[in-house]
């Protein structure tokens, strides 16, 4: 139970190099992505009802069953819907620092995030990210992506996508060393260039800001583009999660139906 309950926790996560799923909607989905649960805890009344998801666990899965008070206290949520599972930490995770650099292709889609605090707002963007094609994300400081909040709100995203922690320091380092190898978009609220003027097709680091801070000077500084979400001056900016919407998916959109040459920036 301890163990379980250490999972709540970023130390406790590292130190066990392992996370907690919670409920049967991302065990599902950890299944799907052929991730292989160490150990699942589940109420009788959860394994009866789920026959057909038990049959698919792989050969070695510990199955243990545990009453509906055991499964509250081990869980971060209120009430958990029947199923505990742990899993080992995603492999990116435990890539060295700039295991990735220079290995842009020409699909390439980074997202980088600067300081992204809120685990609501990083599982949002998550999931959108994995619905736009986005092929790694490098996450500067921040909300720990393997925190129950962020896998629940990511909708199991944060299991799918290649992630990698830095310090911000390396993320720096990282966006000077890409060359002429990617085109560096930086997001600011206002002042820069429509979105949908940009050539989204061409390979894209992504750079969205800190909720509150925005994105770093010294970060802006380095990117080749600024991209703007017009809207009403009525608000000061966008939510991040939101604003990371039409930004991540216009590449989808283009790779539909591409920008006339006319508009479309050098
Ligand atoms: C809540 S905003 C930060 C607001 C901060 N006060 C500032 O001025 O940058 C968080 C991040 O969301 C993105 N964002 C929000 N509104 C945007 C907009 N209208 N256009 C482009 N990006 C936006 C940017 O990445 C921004 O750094």
């Amino acid at each position: 139970m301890r163990q379980l309950r250490d999972l709540h926790e970023a130390r406790g996560r590292r130190a066990q190099g392992r996370l907690l799923l919670e409920g049967t909607h991302l065990l599902q989905e950890a299944l799907r992505l052929g991730l292989r649960p160490e150990l699942v805890l589940a109420t009788p009344l959860w394994l009866e009802r789920h026959a057909d998801l038990l049959q698919g666990l792989p050969a070695g899965v510990r199955l243990q069953p545990a009453s509906a008070e055991v499964l509250d206290a081990a869980a971060s949520t209120r009430h958990p819907d029947g199923v505990l599972a742990t899993l080992p930490l995603p492999d990116a995770e435990l890539a060295p620092a700039g295991a990735l650099v220079g290995a842009a292709g020409p699909g390439d889609f980074v997202l980088a995030l600067d300081r992204l605090q809120d685990p609501g707002n990083l599982g949002t963007l998550l999931r959108t990210a994995l619905a736009a094609g986005v092929t790694r994300v490098w996450l500067a400081e921040g909300a720990d992506p393997f925190q129950p909040k962020v896998l629940r709100a990511s909708s199991g995203a944060a299991l799918a996508l290649p992630l990698e922690r830095l310090e911000a320091a390396e993320l720096r380092r990282r966006l000077q060393g890409l060359g002429g190898a990617m085109q560096l978009v930086a997001t600011v609220v206002r002042g820069g260039q429509p979105f949908w003027e940009l050539d989204w097709r061409r390979p894209t680091v992504l750079l969205l800001g800190n909720e509150g801070a925005g994105l770093a000077d010294d970060l802006a500084a380095l990117a080749q583009h600024r991209v703007t979400i017009p809207h009403s001056p009525a608000v000061e900016s966008l939510n991040v999660a939101v604003a990371a919407a039409p930004l991540l998916l216009e590449r989808w959109r283009q790779q539909l139906a591409p920008p006339s040459a006319e508009r479309r920036s050098p």
